[in-house]
């Protein structure tokens, strides 16, 4: 498949500053490719090269297939991108304001504004005046504008920021469908990993400049809590416990505070080695309360180890 975006070996310099190290990856129609990174890691100036608005200076980017620097007009003529707030007239209707850039832009006719209106959930408000709009509403309203001419390539820079958590969840379901039922490539960066999580299918990970890799989100889920299975288990003596259970090595199991204990098993055989934990404290004549799974480490966590070590390799 041609990927919507190509970005290969991107270096960017802000006066002797280096910002941007070595950049490459590719991102394909139809995903959701999150660009996460903390804050100052470069997303924005990443997006802002890709999407015609700062200078490259060395490295090669091609929009479906299209060079940015050889042939821009036809690579921008694939792009859709909304790197800060879109400007609307807020005195005309969302739909007016779909007319006058329908106008600008050409060919593009009723039925395509119509099915864009339909894809952001703006139908039953399209014909209020923008001004009433709600900032999600608004932002709703930017990615309509932005898919009427059937980008391949969709770039949002922090799109969810300043909405709240309803509008968040309107915005992602949103951009999904954009990825999935129009097929195109949907770019959106964001510094948390929890938004990423819900929102995309891949992830790439931006961390002073440097990509540490990219992923599938269940890629990092997996990796995030390794092999094994942890669990926490209410015993009324934690010592006496953690002696019957002398086949788990010591560096499984511990002490969690006066009434618990936190065991490791391997994820392979943990059921199996579930019945016989219970069994042995049972049977030693202790008391054995709830057994609770630990949930896996969110990837929130996953973010902050990567950022922190600079770069992990996952997988
Ligand atoms: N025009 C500029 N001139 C000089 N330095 C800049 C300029 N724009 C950005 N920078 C620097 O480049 C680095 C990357 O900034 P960038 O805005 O791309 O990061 P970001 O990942 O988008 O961060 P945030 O999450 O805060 O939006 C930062 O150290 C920033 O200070
Ligand atoms: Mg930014």
């Amino acid at each position: 498949m041609k990927p919507a975006l190509k970005i290969e070996h991107l270096n960017k310099y802000f006066g002797k500053r280096q910002i941007l190290h070595d950049i490459s990856f590719e991102t394909y129609p139809g995903e959701v490719f999150g660009f996460l990174g903390p804050n100052g890691a470069g997303k924005t100036t990443t997006i802002k090269i890709a999407v015609g608005l700062l200078r490259l200076d060395d490295g090669e980017i091609e929009i479906n297939g299209k060079s940015l620097a050889k042939n821009y007009e036809a690579a921008m003529a694939d792009i859709g991108g909304i790197v800060e707030n879109p400007e609307f007239y807020k005195y005309m209707t969302g739909m007016q304001n779909l007319h006058q850039y329908a106008r600008m832009r050409g060919g593009i006719d009723q039925k395509r504004i119509d099915e864009a209106v339909e894809i952001v959930g703006l139908k039953n408000r399209i014909n209020d005046k923008v001004k009433k709009y709600s900032l999600g509403m608004r932002q709703r309203l930017g990615v309509a504008q932005a898919i009427l001419h059937r980008p391949k390539l969709l770039i949002l820079d922090e799109p969810t920021n300043g909405l709240d958590p309803a509008g968040i969840k309107e915005l992602r379901d949103v951009l999904k469908n954009v990825a999935h039922k129009e097929n195109t490539c949907v770019i959106v960066s964001s510094h948390l990993m929890s938004e990423m999580e819900l929102m995309c299918d891949r992830v790439g990970i931006l961390v002073n400049g440097a990509m540490q890799g990219v992923h599938t989100v269940e890629e990092m889920i997996s990796s995030s809590s390794g092999s094994f299975a942890e669990y926490i288990i209410r015993v009324s003596d934690c010592n006496r416990a953690l002696e019957v259970l002398d086949f788990i090595p010591p560096e499984n199991k511990s002490a969690e505070d006066e009434n618990h204990i936190k065991i490791r098993l391997e994820k392979e055989n943990a059921e199996e080695e579930l019945f016989e934990v219970t069994a042995r404290i049972v049977t030693k004549g202790l008391r054995l309360g709830t057994v609770s799974p630990v949930e896996n480490k969110k990837l929130e966590d996953v973010f902050i180890e990567l950022t922190k070590s600079g770069g992990v390799q996952i997988g």
